[in-house]
C-alpha cells in the first residue's frame, strides 16, 4: 500500500512543478493539495465557478452556433485573471459584471485549444462571453437531411467527452470542475432542440427553447441535440425521443428502460436526477452511447428490433451514478467512470436477466480485456488503471482497460469481501460523493478507510497496486465460466468437425452466445464454410448490429464476397467507431487497400470529424 501514496504524492508534486507559466502571470496558485487536471488550460478549479447561462442560436447554413456564455463566479483567491478553455472559437466581445472588458487568446495547443484570459477583479461576479464556432468545432456533428431518418430535415448533435466542450462554448472544460446552467437555444422553424437538462417534450411555434439543470455538472456533460424530434412516453419519469420515422420502434424496444431505473435504484441508491430519457439519433453518431444527464444519447444502431441490444442503456443509465453523481477528476482516473459502470451495468442485468445472463457479459468483456491487453502490450503503462494521459489527447486512453480492467477489479473485491458489504459500501460511497469529483487515490483512501482496513487478509489478496499501478492481467482477476456458453462452444466444435449448421442446437440463442459462436472460430474460415453458416443463419442480413459488425469483418478475412455488397450498405450509413475502425483495417490487413479506399472516399461525409481523423490515418495513411 506505501508505494501508492509514493507514486500519488510524486504526481502531484509533477503535476505542480510542470505548471511552465509563473502562477503571477498565469492567476494559478500554486496548491499542492489540488491534483493539477492536464487537460484544461482553465484556473477555474482555484476560482469558484456557480453557474452559466447560455444563450445561443444554432444556424444550419452556416454550420455554426453563436451567442453566449455569462458565467457567475466567486473569485474566493482573488486572482486577477480567470481563463477559460476555447477550441476554434471566435470570442466577439467579453463583458464583465456588465462592462466591457478586453481579453486575450493564446496560441492553439494541440488537442487543448487556445487559453482565454479574461481580467476580473477580486469582486467580479458575471464573466459574458460572446463568441461563434469554427468549423474545427470537434464536439459538433452537422448532418444533412439525408444523412437523417426523416431525410427532410438537418440535424445537429453534440459529444462533449473527454475535452470537446471547449469546442462549442469556452468553458473550465476538465471533469473536477462543477457547475449548474440554465439555457435558451434558439433554432429553426419546425425543429426541437434538447439538452443535458430539464427538457421540452413537443415543438413550440418560437423554436426558442428553454433548459435547466439544477445540479452541478462538469463540462464534458454538456450535450445539445437539434433536429426534427418527437417524443413517446415509456412511465411517468422516462421516455424516448427520436426523430418521427423512428419513434414508435425505439419506443418498442426500450420498453424496459423505466423498470431499469428501478432495478437500479434498488442497487446503489435513489436516481437523483428527475427524468431519465433517451434520445435515439441519427445513424452517423460516432459512438454507442453518451451518459449525458437526464438524456441519454444513444446511437440507432442498437434497434435492433427485438430489445436484445438494450444492455447499453443499462451502461448509460448506470453512469448517472458512476460518473455523473460521483466523476473522475481527471482523464488519468477515466476507470473510475467506466470501470464502475461497467461493473454496476452488469449487476443491473443480473438484477434483470439473471446471473447466467450477466455471467456471459463478464465473459465476453474478459475477452476484450485479454485482447487489449495484448494489443497494448502486457507490460504497457496504458494497462495500468491508473492512466498518464500528459501530453497527450484524452481519447488515447480510450481502450478497453478502464472498462474491463476497471470493472474486473471491482469484481474481485466483491467476490473477495463478499457481495452484501460491497453492496453497502457502495452505496455509502455514492451518496457520501454525489456531486464530487474524485481521484483514484481519494477512492482507495476512501476503500481502505470503509472496507479494507479491518480486512487484512483480504487487502493482501486484492493486491490493490499490481491493479492500479500495474501492467496487464493480474493474476488473481476473476474468470467467470458461462454455463450458457458451453452449448455454444460444443455446436462450434461440431460445426468445425463437419456438421451442418441446420442440425447445431442453437435454440434460444441470444446475441452474447451468438457473439461467442462467432468471435471463437478459427481466425480465416473457409469461403464454403462461411457459405454454409451463412446459408442457416442468415449473418449477411443481420438486423443486430453487434453480430453483423462482426460477420463482416470475418468475411473481410474470408474473403466472403457474398458479404461485401451488405457491408458496403452498412458503412455507408453507419457512424459508430467502434464498427467502423475494425472493418477498414482488416480490409487494410488483408490485402483489400482500394477497397477500403474506395469505400472510404465514397463515405467519408458521412462520419464524425473525430471518426474521420482516425480513419484517415487508418485508410489514407495521413498523419
Ligand atoms: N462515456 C462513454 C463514451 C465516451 C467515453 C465518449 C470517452 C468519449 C470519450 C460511454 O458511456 C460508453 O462507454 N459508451 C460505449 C457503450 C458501452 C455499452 C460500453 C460505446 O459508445 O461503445
Ligand atoms: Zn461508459
Amino acid at each position: 500500500m506505501k508505494n501508492i501514496w509514493i507514486v500519488f504524492v510524486g504526481a502531484v508534486l509533477l503535476g505542480a512543478c510542470n505548471n511552465s507559466q509563473p502562477a503571477s502571470q498565469t492567476g494559478k496558485i500554486m496548491d499542492t493539495n489540488v491534483v493539477k487536471d492536464l487537460h484544461t488550460l482553465s484556473n477555474a478549479d482555484s476560482i469558484s465557478i456557480k453557474h452559466l447561462f447560455l444563450d445561443i442560436a444554432v444556424d444550419f447554413d452556416k454550420k455554426r452556433i453563436s451567442g453566449s456564455a455569462t458565467w457567475t463566479i466567486e473569485n474566493t483567491n482573488k486572482l486577477s485573471e480567470i481563463i477559460f478553455d476555447t477550441y476554434d472559437l471566435t470570442i466577439d466581445s467579453v463583458l464583465v459584471d456588465g462592462k466591457k472588458q478586453t481579453s486575450s487568446l493564446d496560441k492553439e495547443i494541440e488537442f487543448l485549444g487556445s487559453a482565454l484570459h479574461i481580467p476580473i477583479a477580486a469582486n467580479s461576479q458575471t464573466v459574458q462571453i460572446y463568441y461563434t464556432t469554427g468549423q474545427y468545432a470537434r464536439a459538433l456533428q452537422w448532418l444533412e437531411p439525408q444523412q437523417t431518418f426523416g431525410k427532410k430535415y438537418p440535424f445537429l448533435y453534440t459529444q462533449s467527452e473527454s475535452i470537446y466542450a471547449r469546442s462549442w462554448l469556452p468553458c473550465a472544460d476538465g471533469p473536477g470542475i462543477r457547475y449548474t446552467y440554465d439555457a435558451r437555444v434558439q433554432v429553426p422553424k419546425g425543429l426541437l432542440a434538447l439538452m443535458s437538462a430539464e427538457n421540452p417534450q413537443e415543438k413550440n411555434d418560437s423554436a426558442v427553447y428553454h433548459f435547466k439543470m439544477d445540479k452541478p455538472i462538469p463540462a464534458y456533460l454538456m450535450a445539445l441535440a437539434v433536429g426534427d424530434i418527437a417524443f413517446r412516453k415509456i412511465d411517468k419519469r422516462t421516455g424516448v425521443y427520436a426523430e418521427p420515422v423512428m419513434a414508435d420502434k425505439a419506443r418498442y424496444e426500450f420498453e424496459d428502460v423505466g423498470k431499469m431505473v428501478t432495478t437500479a435504484e434498488s442497487l446503489y441508491g435513489p436516481y437523483r436526477w428527475g427524468r431519465y430519457d433517451v434520445i435515439v439519433l441519427p445513424p452517423g453518431f460516432p459512438i454507442g452511447g453518451m451518459e449525458n444527464p437526464k438524456l441519454t444519447f444513444a446511437t440507432p444502431t442498437i434497434i435492433a428490433g427485438d430489445r436484445s441490444l438494450v444492455n447499453l442503456v443499462a451502461h448509460e443509465l448506470a453512469h448517472s451514478w458512476s460518473g455523473n453523481l460521483v466523476t473522475n477528476k481527471t482523464w488519468n482516473d477515466f476507470w473510475m467512470n467506466e470501470g464502475f459502470t461497467e461493473y454496476f451495468e452488469r449487476r443491473i442485468s443480473e438484477a434483470m436477466n439473471g446471473k447466467d445472463y450477466a455471467d456471459m457479459l463478464w465473459e465476453l468483456g474478459y475477452e476484450d480485456f485479454e485482447d487489449e491487453v495484448s494489443n497494448l502490450g502486457k507490460d504497457s503503462k496504458d494497462t495500468w488503471l491508473k492512466l498518464d494521459l500528459k501530453g497527450r489527447d484524452p481519447d488515447a486512453g480510450l481502450t478497453d482497460i478502464p472498462y474491463e480492467k476497471g470493472s474486473h477489479f471491482l469484481k474481485l473485491i466483491e467476490n473477495t469481501v463478499g457481495r452484501k458489504d460491497f453492496d453497502v459500501f457502495l452505496n455509502k460511497y455514492f451518496a457520501e460523493h454525489a456531486f464530487k469529483s474524485i481521484t483514484t487515490e481519494e477512492f482507495l483512501a476512501y476503500l481502505d478507510t470503509n472496507l479494507l482496513n479491518s480486512r487484512q487478509a483480504a487487502k493482501d489478496s486484492i493486491n490493490i497496486k499490481a491493479w492500479v499501478y500495474g501492467p496487464g492481467i493480474p493474476a488473481n482477476c476473476p474468470r467467470v465460466k458461462p454455463v450458457l456458453f458451453e452449448k455454444v462452444d460444443a455446436a462450434r466444435t461440431q460445426f468445425l468437425d463437419g456438421t451442418p449448421p441446420a442440425q447445431l442446437n442453437t435454440e434460444s440463442w441470444t446475441t452474447y452466445e451468438w457473439l461467442h459462436f462467432l468471435r471463437k472460430m478459427p481466425k480465416s474460415l473457409t469461403v464454403d464454410k462461411m457459405k454454409a453458416l451463412d446459408e442457416v443463419f442468415h449473418f449477411t442480413k443481420s438486423t443486430n448490429s453487434e453480430i453483423a459488425d462482426l460477420w463482416f469483418a470475418m468475411a473481410i478475412t474470408a474473403n466472403y464476397e457474398p458479404a461485401y455488397e451488405a457491408m458496403e450498405h452498412f458503412l455507408s450509413y453507419v457512424g459508430r467507431r467502434k464498427f467502423l475502425e475494425p472493418l477498414y483495417s482488416e480490409m487494410m490487413k488483408t490485402g483489400k487497400q482500394d477497397m477500403a479506399k474506395r469505400i472510404y472516399q465514397k463515405y467519408r461525409q458521412n462520419y464524425h470529424p473525430l471518426a474521420q481523423e482516425s480513419l484517415d490515418k487508418t485508410v489514407l495513411g495521413t498523419k
